[in-house]
C-alpha cells in the first residue's frame, strides 16, 4: 500500500476517479480513498490546507493504513525566478519557514523535537519521482528544497525573504508538516509539487489560470512512478 495526499480536492479528484475497487475510510474529519491505482494498492486523502491538517492526515494515514511511503502533491508558488509557472519541483528536504523561535536562540527555521530546520525526504523515493517527471514531456523539472508556511504568499519581499533563509524553489502549505508526521514515524516521504504562480503580487491572478494544468503534470508524474499504462 502507497499514500497519496493532497491538500485541496482539485490536486487528488482525479486520481481518486481512477482507483479502482474504491473503499472510503473516515477518520475524524478526514476521510481516506483506498483501492488499486495503475495495478498498486493506493490510499489517497484531501488533506485540508495548512500544516496542522496536513500532519494530522498524515499521521491517521500512518496509523490506519501503515503505508510503505507517502507523497505529498499538488501545487505551489515559485521560490526563485530560475522556477517559473508549469515547472515541477521535487523535495530533497522541506523546511517550515514560519517556524521560528529565534528570540529564545534558535535559528529561523528551527523544528524542537525533531532537531532539525530541513526535514528529509526519502533519497531513494525522491529519485524516482525525479526518474517518473522525467519521463513527462516538455517538462521542466527541479530538484531542491521545498518551503511550507500557514499562509498563502502573494508578496514579492517575502518570497525573496524565504529564498534567502533556506533557498527554497518552491512555496506551499503542507509539505514539510506532511515530511515531519511521516519523519517522526519512520515512514519514507516525498514532495511533489507543480509550480501554479509566483508566489507575488500576480500569485491571485495567477493560481486559479495555471492550477490545473500544474495539477495534470503531478498527476502524470503519479501514473510514471506506479508505472500505469
Ligand atoms: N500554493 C500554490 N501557490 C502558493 C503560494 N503562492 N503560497 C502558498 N501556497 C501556495
Amino acid at each position: 500500500m502507497i499514500g497519496l495526499i493532497g491538500a485541496m480536492q482539485i490536486e487528488v479528484e482525479d486520481l481518486i476517479r481512477q482507483l479502482e475497487h474504491k473503499q472510503e475510510t473516515r477518520i475524524g474529519m478526514d476521510t481516506f480513498v483506498s483501492g488499486t491505482l495503475f495495478g498498486q494498492e493506493a490510499v489517497l486523502a484531501v488533506c485540508g490546507p495548512g500544516k496542522v491538517n496536513a500532519a494530522l492526515c498524515t499521521q491517521s494515514m500512518i496509523f490506519h493504513f501503515s503505508p510503505e511511503w507517502i507523497v505529498n502533491l499538488g501545487v505551489a508558488g515559485s521560490g526563485h525566478n530560475d522556477v517559473t509557472i508549469g515547472d515541477m519541483v521535487i523535495a530533497k528536504a522541506t523546511v517550515q519557514h514560519d517556524m521560528d523561535t529565534s528570540p529564545i536562540g534558535d535559528p529561523v527555521g528551527f523544528v524542537s523535537k525533531i532537531g532539525l530546520i530541513e526535514i528529509p525526504c526519502d533519497p531513494i523515493l525522491s529519485e524516482r519521482l525525479l526518474l517518473a517527471a522525467g519521463k513527462v514531456e516538455n517538462l521542466k523539472v527541479h530538484e531542491g528544497i521545498i518551503a511550507t508556511g500557514d499562509q498563502f504568499v502573494s508578496r514579492g519581499d517575502v518570497r525573496e525573504r524565504i529564498y534567502s533563509r533556506f533557498h527554497a524553489l518552491a512555496i506551499e502549505m503542507e509539505g514539510a508538516a506532511v515530511a515531519h508526521a511521516c519523519y517522526m514515524h519512520g515512514t519514507p516521504c516525498g514532495v511533489l509539487r507543480s509550480i501554479s504562480d509566483n508566489a507575488d503580487g500576480s500569485a491571485e491572478m495567477d493560481y486559479p489560470t495555471f492550477t490545473k494544468v500544474a495539477v495534470a503534470h503531478s498527476h502524470q508524474v503519479i501514473f510514471n512512478l506506479l508505472g500505469g499504462k
